[in-house]
Order: structure tokens, then C-alpha cells, then sequence
């Protein structure tokens, strides 16, 4: 496995491996299972792969999450050389190398990042449609690899593909989730023990309403999310929608389903101060 830090040294590898392009995982780091779910279904599926680890500062429209994001480089090396291959390599640029001058870019994903995440973290994907191009434009890749965790930002990087990168195929990957049921998150490492005790209520919950989907108006549904997760002291409800995963428009009446779409229950809350996301696919049959 190589370690490289700027483009310049990617360039250099290609030329003196004569690879093809790579299959690529983009990340922030703190690496989990989940992450490494997407790399080792990237080895699989190429010959060379590619991680970077970039916290990217244009996705974090607030300044202390930005700063509370946690980097653990050594940990998340010593993790990625347990299974990479002699001619994978991690991306580990700096902000200037990513960004040589302000990103002045404004991507126009018309109503996909109006909703939910792009709502409540306005110009959050903004960023991330910014830092992803940018990757791609470096690392070149064949296939990308993205998480169905973050259901909304699959949808937009798959927007982002179809528009500017048709050469690349963008792979899904779905979700690690801890024994009970918490999804693997780099944030997870800053809850607290007590939060970190009741966040498999989560998953828990999502389980439940996805069940009751077919039978019970979208009102009742988020009733229930609400009432259940402002029973747990400490953890505050931000949004949960039922959208499907190309319109990403969340649903007002059960009625609204159609059959050839797939809908997921999408959640975000705070547990004390840290914020997480979920979801889970709803089955209307
Ligand atoms: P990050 O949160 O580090 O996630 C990197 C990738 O890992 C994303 O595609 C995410 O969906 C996936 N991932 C995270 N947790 C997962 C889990 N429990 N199971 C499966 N996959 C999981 O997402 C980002 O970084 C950034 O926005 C990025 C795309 C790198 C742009 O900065």
C-alpha cells in the first residue's frame, strides 16, 4: 500500500504502474467496518484501489462540528494496510492541495438537496459535490464507492456522475451496523456512555415504522419517531421522512407510494451533542 499526498504523486504512480483506473473509496477518516465494507468491496471489484482521507471543510456548515470531527490518521493506516495491496494507495491531501484557491462552485441539484440533510445543514452538499469532483478529478476513477448510510448523499453523488463523470460507475454499499443495531458511524466515538447505551433505539425504531409503513398514514408514523425518541433522555429528534431514493421528495400521504419505487425511513436526531443519520429500506409488499 502507498501513501501519497499530492496529485502530483498519484499522477506518478499511474504512470509507473501503467494501471488502469482505479475503483475509489472517498472518506473523512476515523475509519470503521463500514468503511472498510466499501474498500473491501472495491478490491474485489478492481485491480487497484484508491482511499482518500480528507476532512473536507466546505461540507461542514458549522465550524465546531468541523473542528469535533474526530482524525485519527495513524489508526485509519494501520487499518487500511491490513488489506490493501502493494499497488492501492491512500489520498491523504491537505486543504490547499484539494482546494489551490476558493471553490467558488455552486452545483444545482435542483429539489434532491432542498430536503432533509440539505434543509438542515444548508450548503452541506454543496460541499460535498465540490470535494467529490474534485477527488475524482485527481484520482480518476472507474468505480466509486458510497455508503447507503448516507441515503441523500448517494442519491446526489449519483446526480453528480450522471451529469459530469459518466465514466464513472458509482456502487452502493449497504450499511454496517453494530450488534445492536446502531449504525457504524465516525461519530459514534464522541457519544456518551449513556447515549451510546439507548442509540440501538434507533435502528429499533426505524425497524418498527418501516414495518407498520404499509398500513399506517406518514402523520402517525412520525408521531411515533418523535414519541419514542423524545422518551430517551438526552436525544433530541431533528427530521425522519419516508422518501424514495431517486426523487428523494418526502412523503406527506401514504397514498403517494408508487409500487415501482423503493422508499426508505430517513432519520436524524442529536444525542447530546453529536448528530447522526439513519435509515432503512421500507417494503410495501
Ligand atoms: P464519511 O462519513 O467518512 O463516509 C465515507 C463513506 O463511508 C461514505 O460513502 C459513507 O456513506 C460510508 N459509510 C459511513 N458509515 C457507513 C456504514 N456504517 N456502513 C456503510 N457505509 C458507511 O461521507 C463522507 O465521509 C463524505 O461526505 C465524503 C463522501 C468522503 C466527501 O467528503
Amino acid at each position: 500500500m502507498k501513501v501519497f499526498t499530492t496529485s502530483r504523486q498519484v499522477a506518478g504512480h499511474y504512470e509507473k504502474c501503467s494501471c488502469k483506473r482505479p475503483g475509489f473509496v472517498p472518506t473523512m477518516g476515523a475509519l470503521h467496518e463500514g468503511h472498510l465494507s466499501l474498500v473491501k468491496s472495491a478490491i474485489l471489484k478492481s485491480p487497484m484501489v484508491a482511499v482518500s482521507i480528507f476532512v473536507n471543510p466546505t461540507q461542514f456548515n458549522d465550524s465546531e462540528d468541523l473542528k469535533k470531527y474526530p482524525r485519527t490518521p495513524e489508526e485509519d493506516l494501520s487499518m487500511l494496510a491490513g488489506i490493501m495491496r502493494e499497488n492501492d494507495f491512500v489520498f491523504m491531501p491537505s486543504v490547499d492541495e484539494v482546494y489551490p484557491g476558493p471553490d467558488l462552485r455552486a452545483f444545482d441539484f435542483g429539489r434532491l438537496d432542498k430536503v432533509m440533510e440539505g434543509l438542515h445543514r444548508p450548503g452541506h452538499f454543496n460541499g460535498v459535490a465540490q470535494v467529490v469532483s474534485r477527488l475524482f478529478d485527481i484520482i480518476k476513477p472507474s468505480y466509486a464507492f458510497f455508503g447507503q448510510k448516507d441515503f441523500q448523499q448517494l442519491t446526489i453523488i449519483k446526480e453528480l456522475a450522471k451529469r459530469s463523470y459518466p465514466e464513472i460507475t458509482i456502487v452502493a454499499c449497504p450499511i454496517k451496523r453494530e450488534k445492536d443495531g446502531l449504525a457504524m458511524s465516525s461519530r459514534n466515538k464522541r457519544l456518551l456512555p449513556a447515549h451510546r447505551e439507548k442509540a440501538g433505539e434507533i435502528y429499533k425504531t426505524l425497524k418498527k415504522v418501516a414495518e407498520m409503513a404499509r398500513h399506517k398514514e406518514i402523520d402517525e408514523l412520525k408521531k411515533i419517531v418523535s414519541t419514542t425518541i423524545s422518551k430517551i433522555p438526552g436525544f433530541r429528534l431533528e427530521y425522519f421522512e419516508i422518501a424514495d431514493d431517486v426523487s428523494l421528495a418526502p412523503l406527506k400521504n401514504k397514498s403517494e407510494m408508487k409500487l415501482s419505487r423503493k422508499y426508505y425511513a430517513c432519520i436524524a436526531l442529536f444525542a447530546g451533542d453529536v448528530r447522526l443519520i439513519d435509515n432503512l429500506r421500507i417494503s410495501l409488499r
